[in-house]
């Protein structure tokens, strides 16, 4: 008897020390106080030789310039490039209308007056052959003349101005719709190439990472706005709309580092610290969600300008003969933000965006990164009868179930800011350009069919 009390009290202590040291042993720290120690600790598994912890890794040192969100540097830039941050800040002013004029001709002129003053700055400030000799030194790999922050910064500028003149006023309206292909100023089109390599894009428009991520200095200032003279309810309804798409890149740090750890301490066999990792991401996902939340409504962002003066800027719709072949691109959706593609990726879903609009318009590393995370999701390795598996598959469908509110709360609080009336314009979003169906219900019943679909693919 004795004898049995003292094999099962060993036994439960040996069962109980196991566990304790699943807890203590300290292969992969659970709590990560800062951003930079976040960042370090990845770093510490990319050099053990881990793949997705590589890829971030690679994220955060070249696009991210050391940190993420990506630092942008918009005033440290060689004397050649200012001009172009200068004319977009002195021409703003003139680009957005109160209220928008419904007459062509009007909207004709205002466009050429616009266009013919960029094209005039532009060629007086601008000398070509110095710009493509500092960006062709960068592709060389000298980025002494132009450091990573300060690609990031110009990447911004370039793009915001290419936007400016492709729609030359705002709201948008439907002279500019109705064209197809424009003719960018040489300045405007000199450096595009250069940044298009860099960050392995192809689009002739911009994009969120570009338009909005980089579109803060280091001390969080928003620095080309678009509705600078208009009222205070357009200037903060835009300035709440932009902001919300960079503090979701903030949060999202901690996310994808857990995520990282998640992978990586399952590869090492330790499921506890999975666990551990993958509640970390429900718990930041939550305040990250929260993001949307408290500000897609309509005492935060203002449903009666955000169609025609906020959401109009970062369309595009034109496009140019690519080999006997015209090629059109859209502008800017939330379907670019990469914390909804990395996520869906470790959860092991197929992509939203087709892969001609992940080369067109998500940078490379960042697609890279959704690349690993999906080739190493959790989903695909769990074993059935395992009772850690088992404690990890319910962390991950709490997961799922977080990015299918998102998904719902998504689709119903985004089309009151898409059913506002814009006379002045076609139906339009930024992320899909001019819509296709007859009538505006028409359109709007094909956005909400590929939200309602997203929302059914989130299992
Ligand atoms: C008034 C604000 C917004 C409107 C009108 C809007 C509208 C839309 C529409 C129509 C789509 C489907 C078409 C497409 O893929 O482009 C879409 C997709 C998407 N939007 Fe938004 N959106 C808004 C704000 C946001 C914000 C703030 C976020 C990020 C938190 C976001 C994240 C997404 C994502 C991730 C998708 C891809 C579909 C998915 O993954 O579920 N949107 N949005």
């Amino acid at each position: 008897m004795l004898v049995t009390i003292f094999f099962l009290i060993t036994f439960a202590l040996g069962v109980a020390g196991f566990y304790a040291w699943q807890y203590i042993r300290p292969s992969i720290p659970f709590v990560e106080e800062t951003s930079k120690d976040r960042i370090q600790a990845i770093k510490r598994l990319s050099i053990g030789g881990h793949e997705v912890a590589s890829a971030l890794t690679e994220l955060i040192e070249k696009d991210g310039a050391g940190e993420w969100p990506p630092r942008s540097d918009h005033d440290n830039w060689p004397q050649a490039l200012r001009p172009y941050k200068d004319i977009y800040l002195e021409l703003i002013p003139l680009l957005s209308a109160a209220p928008p004029s419904l007459d062509d001709a009007v909207n004709t002129v205002r466009r050429e007056k616009y266009r013919a003053l960029m094209r005039k700055l532009l060629t007086e400030r601008i000398n070509i052959a110095v710009v493509e000799a500092i960006m062709s030194s960068v592709e060389a790999g000298n980025l002494s003349v132009l450091p990573r922050d300060a690609i990031n910064g110009f990447y911004c500028c370039v793009a915001v101005c290419r936007h400016a003149y492709r729609w030359a006023t705002i709201p948008v309206v439907k002279v500019a719709q109705l064209e197809t292909v424009i003719d960018f100023p040489p300045e405007l089109d000199a450096p595009w190439p250069y940044l298009q390599r860099y960050f392995g894009v192809t689009a002739e428009s911009g994009n969120n990472t570009a338009n909005v991520v980089h579109n803060f200095d280091p001390n969080g200032n928003r620095v080309y706005k678009i509705n600078v003279g208009m009222s205070e309810l357009i200037r903060s309804s835009e300035e709440t709309f932009f902001r919300m798409f960079y503090d979701l890149e903030v949060l999202a740090l901690p996310i994808y580092c857990s995520m990282v750890q998640a992978v990586a301490s399952y590869d090492s066999n330790d499921k506890l610290s999975t666990i551990k990792h993958l509640e970390a991401v429900s718990t930041h996902l939550r305040e990250l969600l929260l993001v949307f939340y408290e500000n897609v409504h309509e005492r935060r962002i203002s449903q009666s300008v955000w169609l025609s003066y906020i959401q109009g800027f970062q369309g595009w719709g034109v496009g140019r003969m690519i080999d006997g072949e015209f090629v059109k691109y859209d502008g800017l959706s939330g379907n670019h933000v990469l914390l909804f593609q990395a996520i869906d990726a470790f959860l092991g879903l197929d992509r939203y965006l087709t892969d001609e609009a992940m080369d067109r318009y998500i940078p490379y590393n960042q697609r890279e990164l959704c690349l690993s995370f999906k080739k190493h999701s959790l989903r695909n390795k769990m074993k059935e009868g395992d009772r850690a598996d088992a404690r990890i598959e319910e962390e991950l469908g709490k997961i799922v179930k977080q990015m299918r509110v998102f998904r719902a709360a998504h689709r119903t609080r985004v089309m009151p800011y898409l059913e506002q009336p814009a006379p002045e314009r076609l139906p339009m979003t930024a992320g899909k350009s001019v819509l296709k169906g007859d009538t505006l219900n028409e359109a709007l019943k094909l956005l909400d069919d590929m939200m309602a679909t997203r929302l059914r693919e989130t299992v």
